[in-house]
């Protein structure tokens, strides 16, 4: 038993922010951004919420399944950047949507949230418990991002995206990894809100992102394939097997190195972070979704999805589709 794909659906801020917009406000360049990173613009809210944004992307995985969300059983948001502490953004989407009968809860492993949330849906169905998901990644890392941060201020953009998944008897879900290392949480981390209490108030206090770049980089491009290749071989297949590598989209350069380390063509690595940036929790069924939506996605093809972000946290997945 495992638990299939039947539908997919995304979402973005109405503003986009090319990378020129970028340019007047940091000490950066569009060539330089380009090169180091592969992103030309970004989608920004103007007002979008990360359950806005969750919803409309949840309504179109349920469109794109055939489905009603009176009928899931399971909705799961991934984010790290919840509009509110409570309640979690998965019941404000519940409530957007109309999912009255599902239980609804936040995940929260950063970039590789949507990996997590997928790989939990399979738990919960493969232990009976429920027989369908609908999992979300969704994110405003506007709002945590420092704009005046040429580090981190060029990468980031919003967004969100979906898939609703049902129990299967064949295909689907084929092997998994996912691993988590607090030890390195200072690599990339963003403050929640300031303690300050009547007995305690704290001065110190990281409001925006902060992330060690190089670190990450060598994290991505080191664990990535390791994670792919395990996922696999609890899969029974190898790289050759696969037909698309859906891979958290972070920057050009660690794709390019996870493929050389695979022994794999970049043809095999669909890429949308030149369009969108970094989304986080979203990029991987953002990604998805673009390809299905251009139907580039058929029936029995094997994909790969891996993530990696701040924990620092990383998996993989293999899926027949
Ligand atoms: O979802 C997971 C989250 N994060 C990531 O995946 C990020 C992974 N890391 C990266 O993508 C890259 O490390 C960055 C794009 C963040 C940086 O690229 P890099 O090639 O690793 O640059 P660097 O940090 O080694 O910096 C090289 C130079 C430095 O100048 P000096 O010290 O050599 O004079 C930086 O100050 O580039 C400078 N620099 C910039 N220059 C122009 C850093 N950011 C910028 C910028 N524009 N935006």
């Amino acid at each position: 038993m495992s638990i299939k794909i039947l539908g997919t659906g995304s979402a973005l801020p109405v503003r986009r922010v090319m990378n020129e917009e970028i340019v007047r406000m940091v000490d950066t360049s569009d060539e330089w951004i380009r090169e180091r990173t592969g992103i030309g613009g970004r989608h920004v809210s103007v007002g979008e919420t990360a359950a806005s944004l969750a919803a409309d992307a949840c309504s179109r995985a349920l469109e794109d399944a055939g489905k009603t969300a009176e009928e899931v059983e399971l909705l799961l948001v991934a984010t790290c950047s919840p509009d509110e502490v409570a309640p979690c953004t998965a019941c404000r989407v519940q409530d957007r949507i109309g999912a009255g009968n599902a239980v609804a809860f936040d995940l929260n492993a950063a970039c590789a949230g949507f990996l997590f949330a997928l790989h939990t849906a399979w738990a919960y169905v493969e232990a009976g418990i429920y027989r369908n998901a609908l999992i979300a990644g969704s994110e405003v890392l506007s709002k945590v991002v420092d704009w005046e941060d040429r580090g981190t201020c060029i990468l980031f953009g919003d967004g969100a995206g979906a898939a609703y998944v049902e129990k299967c008897v064949e295909g689907g879900v084929l092997g998994f990894v996912q691993h988590a290392d607090g030890s390195r949480g200072s690599v990339l981390s963003c403050g929640s809100r300031r303690l300050d209490n009547p007995w305690f108030g704290q001065r110190d206090f990281q409001k925006y992102l902060q992330m060690d770049g190089r670190e990450v980089f060598a994290f991505a491009v080191r664990q990535v394939p390791l994670n792919v290749e395990a996922a696999l071989e609890k899969a029974g297949l190898g790289v050759a097997d696969v037909d698309l590598f859906v891979l958290h989209q972070a920057n050009r350069r660690i794709i390019e190195g996870i493929a050389k380390r695979l022994g794999a063509d970049m043809d095999r690595f669909p890429v949308n972070l030149d369009r969108v940036g970094n989304t986080s929790s979203a990029a991987i069924p953002l990604l998805l979704d673009e390809l299905n939506r251009q139907g580039r996605l058929r029936r029995g093809m094997k994909l790969v999805l891996s993530g990696f972000g701040a924990g620092l946290t990383c998996g993989a997945c293999v899926l027949e589709w």
